[in-house]
């Protein structure tokens, strides 16, 4: 490489439905978003990160895995980050972040990785951050439009047409929490109740293939319905919280067609479908509930 620094993009993630049941082989549905973080690496005294969104010591060990993987010398690379991605909110800033410094390094290292290969790598990236990652965070940082995704080696993932653009109001929490916290919570619970839990797990992947063939037909009304039902599973598995339960009643109150939180969950942003009627009014009740409301509708590309 020149010492023109190298540069890596990648997006954020809205989990439609099925996240936490991921991690255990049923299928969620997600769509990479159109906001992204982009990792740009120079020559200097590494292995170093400069971020908000991994302002610790494993941003240092993404930097020297992620040099490893594409065959350079960590101690050689600095990475800065922009990102766009509210850190913390379950939008997906940390498997961004993996991708996005994996490109960045590739390009340092002058190659070019192809999609399974950077969905594998985020992977095993995004274990720095959380233990037992099912690999759909990495999967949508680098897919742009919608997709069912089963983990495993690799993971089946399918690409799902829209049949109607989607209306989404995402409401950010106050407060960035960790996923990686949420999943080792329920991995306890799991392990102490594997019975029960394994009951909810396989209702959830009913929900998300309901919801698949939703999304296809472009039914938002059934859309919504499993939504909340979806949302009542989450918080039978112990990921909500109070607050996100607060706003999400908020939305449904101003006439959401379904209501729930997104990726890891336990606070953290939260999603409302809606449609032109009740669009303004569930802004301004995510808003009133405490949440930074922001509008995205996901649609087919031409
Ligand atoms: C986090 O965005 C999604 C989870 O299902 C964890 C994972 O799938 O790795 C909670």
């Amino acid at each position: 490489m020149t010492d023109a620094p190298a540069r890596g993009r990648a997006g954020g993630k809205v989990i439609l439905l099925g996240e936490h049941v991921v991690v255990y082989g049923r299928p969620a549905v997600a769509s990479g978003l159109p906001i992204g973080l982009e990792a740009e690496v120079v020559r200097g005294a590494g292995p170093a990160l400069a971020s908000d969104v991994a302002a610790d010591a494993r941003g240092i060990d993404l930097v020297a895995a992620a040099a490893r993987l594409v065959g350079l010398e960590p101690a050689d690379w600095v990475v800065r980050i922009r990102s766009e991605i509210p850190p913390g909110q379950g939008l997906g800033s940390s498997a961004a972040l993996c991708v996005a410094v994996l490109r960045a390094l590739a390009s340092a290292a002058g190659r070019v990785l192809g999609t399974p290969e950077e969905i594998a790598h985020g992977r095993t990236l995004e274990g720095i951050f959380h233990g037992t990652p099912s690999g759909i965070d990495p999967a949508a940082a680098t897919m742009a439009s919608a997709f069912r995704f089963v983990r495993g080696e690799p993971p089946a993932i399918e690409a799902v047409v829209l049949g109607a653009p989607v209306p989404l109001v995402i409401g950010l929490g106050a407060t960035a929490r960790s996923t990686g916290a949420a999943v080792g919570g329920l991995r306890e619970r799991w392990q102490a109740d594997p019975a029960r839990h394994e009951v909810l797990f396989d209702a959830v992947a009913v929900v998300v293939d309901e919801g698949v063939q939703a999304l296809r037909r472009g039914d938002l009304v059934a859309l919504g319905r499993a939504f909340d039902r979806n949302q009542t599973l989450l918080a039978e598995l112990g990921v909500s919280s109070p607050d996100v339960e607060r706003r999400v009643a908020s939305a449904r109150l101003a006439g959401a067609l379904g209501a729930k939180l997104t990726g890891g969950g336990a606070g953290g942003a939260v999603i409302a479908l809606v449609d032109a009627s009740c669009r303004a009014a569930v802004v301004r009740a995510l808003a009133g509930s405490g949440s930074r409301p922001l509008e995205l509708v996901l649609r087919e590309r031409p």
